[in-house]
């Protein structure tokens, strides 16, 4: 057990389905400016538990910002720049793998990604030199086992590994694209995973996954996707979210950072 007091703040980036941290002990609210632009969100800064956090609403609160248009530049460097050395994103994602339907967890373990066009990295302009970051494992595992030891103490039904998919959207995948995605390795799908995950990297930031599966991905059921049974998964799963993130939060607080 840590001693949170004297913690950094977490970090927790709520995505579809959590736009507000409900728990949180809200002390302050702050509009926040980076050289990367505005974040999504002002960043709610409170606690839960006993442990410091920063929420930043990914899609802006209310939720607005589609995902190919999310500035996760200025997120990773508004959380870094208040103080954030771990954060977890909150995803809602497409589950392709058997076990993995709607209201289920998943703390995933890699990731394949497939969006462009985005702006996804700090390491651009007139540089000294060129860097490139080890990806090898995009989530910190240390950070992992601890979301996986929560949702395990909460007898949450979860999965503790997977291969997150990064699609492009806002719209969602043809069946055919699914199948790809399953033949290349893909578990989920979603499309806000990425770049978060390697920004947060390249600021040296412990940086881990909460999934929520909201659907069965493009042609794993018997019917289109539709806005009622999202909504309906999410009703159904984001109170487990929630529970991992107040049992595990102190513990993520305690992390030490890959680099200060
Ligand atoms: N595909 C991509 N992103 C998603 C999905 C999906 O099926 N569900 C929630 N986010």
């Amino acid at each position: 057990m840590s001693i949170s007091g004297h913690n950094p703040p977490v970090g927790i980036i709520g995505g579809t389905g959590l736009t507000t941290l409900s728990g949180l002990q809200i002390q302050t609210e702050r509009p926040v400016d980076t050289p990367w632009g505005q974040p999504s969100s002002a960043l709610v800064e409170g606690l839960l538990g006993d442990q410091a956090v920063v929420f930043l609403s990914r899609h802006g609160n209310p939720h607005r910002i589609p995902p190919h248009q999310v500035n996760y530049r200025a997120n990773l460097q508004a959380l870094h720049d208040a103080g954030v050395r771990t954060v977890v994103g909150v995803n809602a994602v497409g589950g392709i793998h058997l076990e993995m339907g709607p209201a289920h967890i998943v703390i995933p373990d890699q990731i394949i990604d497939y969006t462009w066009g985005r702006a996804s990295t700090f390491f651009e302009g007139e540089l000294d030199e060129t860097t490139h970051i080890d990806f090898t494992w995009p989530y910190t595992e240390t950070a992992r086992q601890l979301l996986i030891a929560a949702a395990r103490d909460q007898n949450l039904a979860f999965s503790d590994f997977g291969v997150y998919g990064a699609t492009q959207g806002p719209r969602l995948e043809t069946a055919a694209e699914v199948v790809r995605l399953e033949r290349d390795g893909c578990d989920l799908v979603g499309m806000t995973g990425m770049p978060e995950a390697a920004l947060a990297a390249e600021l040296g930031m412990n940086y881990v996954c909460l999934a929520l599966v909201v659907n069965h991905a493009a042609g794993k059921s018997d019917h289109i996707i539709t806005m009622a049974e999202i909504e309906a998964a999410i009703d159904q799963g984001m109170s487990g979210i929630k529970r991992i993130l107040e049992v595990s939060m102190s513990d993520l607080g305690a992390l030490t950072p890959q680099f200060s």
